[in-house]
Order: C-alpha cells, then structure tokens, then sequence
C-alpha cells in the first residue's frame, strides 16, 4: 500500500475520532468566532483535519488502478467483460471474473490474461469462478476463494443481470422471481460481502450496474419487471452508500455508486434485436447521440467510480446513455 494511501486513511480515522462539538465544521460563523477565541488553533487543526484528508495522488495518478484487486460478476462475455479489461488497462494487478457457468468464467480469465500479455502486462494475475449471483452461499464462496487467492479486494463491479421482454399480463412469475432474484438479490449478495471483506481491509468501492430503465420506461418493448429491478438496484447503491459511509472508527468508507447504461451493444440487446430488426432503429431514434452504445463507452466510468478518483462521491448515479433520459 502506498505511504499516500495509508496517510490519507490515517486521516480518515483521525477525522473518526473528532468529537460532536466540533460541528463548527458546518456553521462557518461560530467557526469564525471560533478562530478569534483562545482555542482558535486547535479549532482550526480540527477543521482542516476533519474536512479534507491530505490528497493522496495527482489526478492521473489517482485514476491508476495499479496494485488494486478487482472483481467483476457477469464478466464472462457483454459489459462486464469491458469491466473487466477496462480494469486490466488501467493496471489492476489482480482480477476475478465470475460468471454463471464455471467454463465460460474460466475461459474468458484465460482470455483475459493473454489480452494483458499482449499489452506488455505480464504481472497481472486472473482468475475465474464459477459463481450464480442469485444464491448467498454460491457469492460467500467465490469471495473466500477469491480472498484465499489474493488476500483483499479493492473494487467490485455487480454487472451479472438478465433482462426479458414479456407483456406484464403475461410475465410466468416463476421468471419474475428468477429476474429479481439475479438483478436485485445478487446486486444485494454480491455488495454485502464485498463490503464485509473492505470494512475488515479498510475500505474500497462497489459498483452495482444499473440501467437508465431505472429512470425512464423503455418503449416499445414492454419490461416492467427489469426496470423495476433496476430502479432497485439504483436506490440499493444510494441506500447502501449513506448507511455504509461511515462505520466504527477504523475504516476507509465503502463507497457505492450505480452505472446506468443506455442501450449498448451486447448479447442482451442483441437477443432482443433478433426477433425484431426495426426495434434498433427505433432506440437509435430515441437516442439523441443517435446511436447505441459501445461498451468501450462505460471504460472511463467504471474506472473512475472504481478508482481514488472518485474517494468523495458514494451513493450516486451515473448515466452513460448517449443522452436518452435527457428527453
Ligand atoms: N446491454 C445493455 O444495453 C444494458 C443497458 C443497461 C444496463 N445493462 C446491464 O448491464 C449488465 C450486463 O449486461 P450485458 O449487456 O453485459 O448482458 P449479457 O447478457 O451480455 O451478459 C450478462 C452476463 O451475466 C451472466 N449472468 C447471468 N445470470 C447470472 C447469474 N445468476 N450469476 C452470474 N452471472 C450471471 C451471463 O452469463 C453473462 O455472462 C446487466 O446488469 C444489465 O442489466 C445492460
């Protein structure tokens, strides 16, 4: 870990320990009577200590994801999979893919690794697990294994979903229950024991993929489960933000934030678009980029999110869609 990190946590748990009365913090005229009272200079100490940790890294620097151990789920094909380069560009040392079937997670880490040496990046290590998302016990074990490997983990992105298109009439509620079970119960596994293993680490980021269909109602194609679930999944990460900002006095923040792509080019959308040609056309026409997304697009964003970069946004939202939710 870096000396910059480890001062910026040190300050982090100094800022911890400062005590109620010193809420000057957020009334800058007792603060100003403060400064000309006989404390003025420990009020002063207090709050510089308590409202900005030194900054660790130049602003290139802080995007590096350089020595982090990373972990996407979903990651074996589609967005998750860019995740999952996108980290391996920015310089991850270690990275797990997880995916349903165990073959495909292990493939695409084979894959993975040869795209990093083929790059001149010899020291990255990269697994793959086999993991469904929708059960606790199958996520608690592919952390334990991948906490066996590596020994920590600094970023997870939750990018593992599934979308259908059935009239609401006539969703079968046995795939209600499966869509919700993949797109909000794992969301919810896959942060919760992410966060257990960064608050005994001190600290790291989530990244749970949400959807512009959080915000809008995609048309034509009806989908009311999948927006729900992402609407879920959106307020999940601001939920989870807020009551994982601070916890006890000797941790880093676990920071949360959701993606929310628009219609980007994936197996997904492409098993949609091949029952219905003219449906592409139509997205493009809502779009007032005019085109659908490439996954490339979500490259700056994820790693952003998942980098010091971002050390003061938790709970937020990104959109990356081309401009649709702006109509
Ligand atoms: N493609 C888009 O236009 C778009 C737009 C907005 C949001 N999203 C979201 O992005 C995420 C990724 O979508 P995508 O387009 O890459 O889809 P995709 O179908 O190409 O890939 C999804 C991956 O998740 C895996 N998966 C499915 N169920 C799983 C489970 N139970 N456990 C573990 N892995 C499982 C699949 O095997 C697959 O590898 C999803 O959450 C989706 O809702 C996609």
């Amino acid at each position: 870990m870096s000396v910059a990190r480890l001062a910026a946590r040190a300050s982090v748990v100094r800022r911890s320990v400062i005590p109620r009365s010193a809420g000057v913090l957020y009334a800058p005229p007792h603060w100003s009577r403060r400064l000309n009272s006989s404390t003025s200079f420990q009020a002063k100490d207090a709050l510089s200590d308590a409202t900005i940790p030194p900054r660790p890294k130049k602003v290139l620097d802080a995007l590096s994801m350089a020595g982090k151990v990373c972990m996407v789920t979903g990651a074996a094909r589609g967005l998750g999979n860019q995740f999952a380069k996108a980290f391996v560009d920015a310089g991850c040392s270690q990275l797990a893919i997880l995916d349903l079937v165990k073959e495909d997670a292990h493939k695409a880490a084979q894959d993975m690794m040869n795209y990093a040496s083929s790059d001149g990046k010899s020291d990255v290590t990269v697994i793959g697990l086999g993991c469904d998302v929708a059960s606790e016990l199958s996520v608690q074990a592919a952390y334990a294994n991948i906490l066996d490997k590596f020994g920590r983990i600094d970023s997870v992105v939750a990018s593992a979903g599934i979308v259908e298109n059935y009239e609401a009439m006539d969703y079968p509620f046995d795939r209600v229950k499966r869509l919700f079970d993949i797109n909000v119960h794992g969301a919810f596994f896959t942060a919760r024991e992410g966060a257990r293993a960064m608050f005994r680490q001190g600290g790291g980021s989530i990244i749970l993929v949400s959807s512009m269909s959080a915000n809008i109602v995609n048309v034509p194609q009806p989908q009311t489960p999948y927006n729900a679930s992402k609407a879920a999944v959106k307020h999940m990460a601001a939920s989870l933000g807020v009551e994982w900002a601070k916890r006890g006095l000797s941790f880093d923040p676990v920071a949360f934030a959701s993606n929310s792509p628009g219609y980007m080019l994936t197996k997904l959308t492409k098993t949609i678009l091949d029952h219905d040609q003219e449906l592409k056309k139509t997205w493009e026409s809502l779009t007032p980029m005019g085109r659908m997304g490439d996954p490339e697009d979500l490259d700056g964003v994820v790693v952003f999110l998942a980098s010091d970069a971002s050390r003061f946004m938790t709970g937020t939202e990104i959109r990356v869609d081309g401009g649709y939710c702006c109509l």
